[in-house]
């Protein structure tokens, strides 16, 4: 018998949804996917496939051409309390005139009113990102690979319960990529959280995920590590 203590409520669950932009012509059809507090999925799959789109469909900017998908206990199209739901888009959508710790603090402000508490968890951020000394730097003056971090930080600021994160590991060097990875994933674990993270790089993906959705001609193959599964269908 399951009791109160040993039932685990997933962060995510869709269940037979098609996701798109047009309804006589889905990109990708998902009969079923629960995703559980402390995991790390990772999607793979090729340019265009849509990708993009079914993390935006979580997110709740895009709408499901059918199906049910629940984030953290609610039912689109409701949403999730501010600041559960931690997005980092593709298009990082920084302020760009505004400083680092602008940026940051623009997260850390979802569903937190003490301001000293937005500016600490801020600074935490920047710190784990190694972004201190540019914390006062506008983001328009810094690279690809920085910018990346900041929108990373401003997501770790939320402390939110699921991150979806889309190629937010692109143009970092290794040694950078090794520590915002470890930091992203020990926030993950010690929080319960869970992160679902677009990556291109197959073998990063595996590295870095228990679990790995290939999307291939609108159908997603579950990659799950040490299963059978796994070995035949990447
Ligand atoms: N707002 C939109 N309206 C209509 N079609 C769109 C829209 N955004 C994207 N698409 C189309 O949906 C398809 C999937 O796009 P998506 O951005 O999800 O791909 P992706 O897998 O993330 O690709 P990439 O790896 O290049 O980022 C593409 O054919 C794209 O042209
Ligand atoms: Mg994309």
């Amino acid at each position: 018998m399951r009791t109160g203590d040993d039932l685990i409520e997933p962060l995510l669950v869709l269940k037979d949804v098609a996701i798109g932009y047009d309804s006589s012509a889905s990109l990708v059809n998902i009969p079923n996917l629960e995703i559980l507090p402390g995991e790390i999925v990772a999607i793979a799959g090729p340019s265009g496939i849509g990708k993009s789109t079914l993390l935006r469909t979580i997110a709740g900017l895009v709408s499901p051409i059918s199906g049910q998908l629940e984030v953290c206990g609610v039912t689109l199209p409701e949403s999730p309390p501010r600041g559960v739901l931690g997005y980092i888009p593709q298009k990082l959508g920084l302020v760009r005139h505004a400083s680092v710790r602008h940026n940051v603090e623009l997260g850390a402000r979802a569903g937190v009113k003490s301001r000293k508490e937005r500016q600490q968890r801020s600074t935490e951020a920047i710190d784990i990102m190694g972004l201190s000394e540019k914390s006062t730097e506008p983001i328009r003056r810094l690279s690809g690979g920085q910018q990346r971090r900041v929108a990373t930080a401003r997501t770790l600021a939320q402390k939110p319960k699921l991150i979806l994160a889309d190629e937010f590991l692109s143009e970092l060097d290794e040694e950078t990529l090794t520590s915002v990875l470890q930091a992203v994933t020990n926030y993950v674990r010690g929080s319960k959280a869970a992160l679902i993270v677009v990556e291109h790089d197959i073998s990063r993906a595996k590295m870095m995920a228990d679990k790995l959705l290939v999307i291939d001609d609108g159908r997603i193959n579950p990659f799950v590590k040490g299963t059978k599964a796994m070995e035949v269908n990447v």
